[in-house]
């Protein structure tokens, strides 16, 4: 307990996120931008949810996971960028303290869902790729059923087993969180507790967290890749690839931002990188992966261009 001793012992009830300073030419600038990325994410991972709940074609288990992915990314971001906004309009920068370490729960169950949703992904191109002729057997409905329940069940017991304790700390430092959310490790630094184990604890299930759903993912795209050299006429390579070349660049965006983020060491980097780099995989992401299916994949764009038709002739037979 040698971290407690000379310290102010007086809880806090409150903390202060100090964002992005307090230039006040920047916050109505911060707050547009922002803005414009929580529409476009909402609106982009909702179409994605329209197409594949509407579209027949797209029942498929890749589709599903899709929109299940699509679904979890409005959750995720939903959990800081709406208090992000609120602050920013309204200059308030404090949150309470549970209320900090509750979203604090939230981020880690779906940031941990996400990586293993991703992980989920891989191995159904692994199987539609490497074992065609066992695809349907091996992937369908119901064991696409169990590998979301997988992914949501063992993200929330990881993660509440970490948020026991957090919950359990006392904060009575300093109040003032240098970051535009309440994130893990300045959120510790502030407790008067003895964080070691703490620390130790959640270090490991991180690592964990990332590195099973890492070497998975990378598994799997190794036997792809393989299989998909081992084709010997172009198109059928090129047909193959397709399938899994959107699912890739959102697995090179989510897991290069989330390496740069902690690789870059904190110590020595400015506190404006560090944020900028959180900016990237943090709102980035989500937003990136609707783009990247519309923007990329056949089936989704055929899907896409459909629907519109069908609500363009809609609207004007009811103009008529
Ligand atoms: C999520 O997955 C389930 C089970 O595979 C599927 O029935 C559902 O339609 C999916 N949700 C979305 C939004 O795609």
């Amino acid at each position: 307990m040698g971290k407690a001793e000379g310290r102010n012992q007086t809880p806090i009830a409150e903390f202060v996120l100090l964002g992005f300073g307090n230039g006040p030419e920047l916050q109505p600038l911060l707050f547009l931008l922002f803005l414009v990325i929580y529409f476009v994410t909402v609106a982009g991972n909702i179409l994605i949810i329209a197409l594949v709940v509407c579209d027949q074609h797209l029942h498929t288990p890749m589709y599903y996971l899709l929109g299940n992915l699509s679904f979890l990314e409005i959750c995720y971001i939903s959990t800081f960028l709406p208090r992000l906004l609120a602050s920013l309009l309204t200059g308030d920068r404090t949150v309470s303290v549970k209320g900090c370490i509750v979203q604090l729960y939230f981020f880690g169950i779906l940031i941990a869902a996400e990586s293993l949703l991703l992980a989920a992904m891989s191995y159904d191109r692994y199987l539609a790729i490497c074992h065609p002729l066992r695809y349907a057997t091996l992937m369908n409905g119901r064991v696409c059923c169990q590998l979301l329940a997988g992914c949501w069940i063992s993200s929330f017991l990881l993660c509440t087993m970490v948020n026991i304790y957090t919950f359990q700390l006392r904060f009575c430092d300093s109040n003032e969180i240098d970051h535009f959310f309440c994130d893990f490790s300045p959120l510790i630094k502030l407790s008067c507790d003895d964080t070691h184990i703490l620390l130790l604890f959640s270090f490991s299930i991180a690592t964990l967290g990332t590195l099973v759903p890492l070497r998975l993912t990378l598994t799997s795209y190794i036997c792809i890749i393989t299989t998909i050299l081992k084709i010997s006429s172009s198109t059928g390579r090129q047909k193959a690839f397709s399938t899994c070349s959107s699912h890739l660049i959102v697995l090179t965006v989510y897991y290069g931002t989330v390496i740069v983020v902690y690789v870059v060491p904190t110590t020595n980097t400015p506190k404006v990188l560090h944020k900028i780099f959180s900016v990237f995989y943090t709102v980035l992401t989500p937003m990136m992966n609707p783009l990247i299916y519309c923007l990329r994949n056949k089936e989704v764009k055929e899907s896409l261009r459909k629907g519109i038709l069908k609500l363009v002739s809609f609207g004007n037979s009811y103009r008529r």
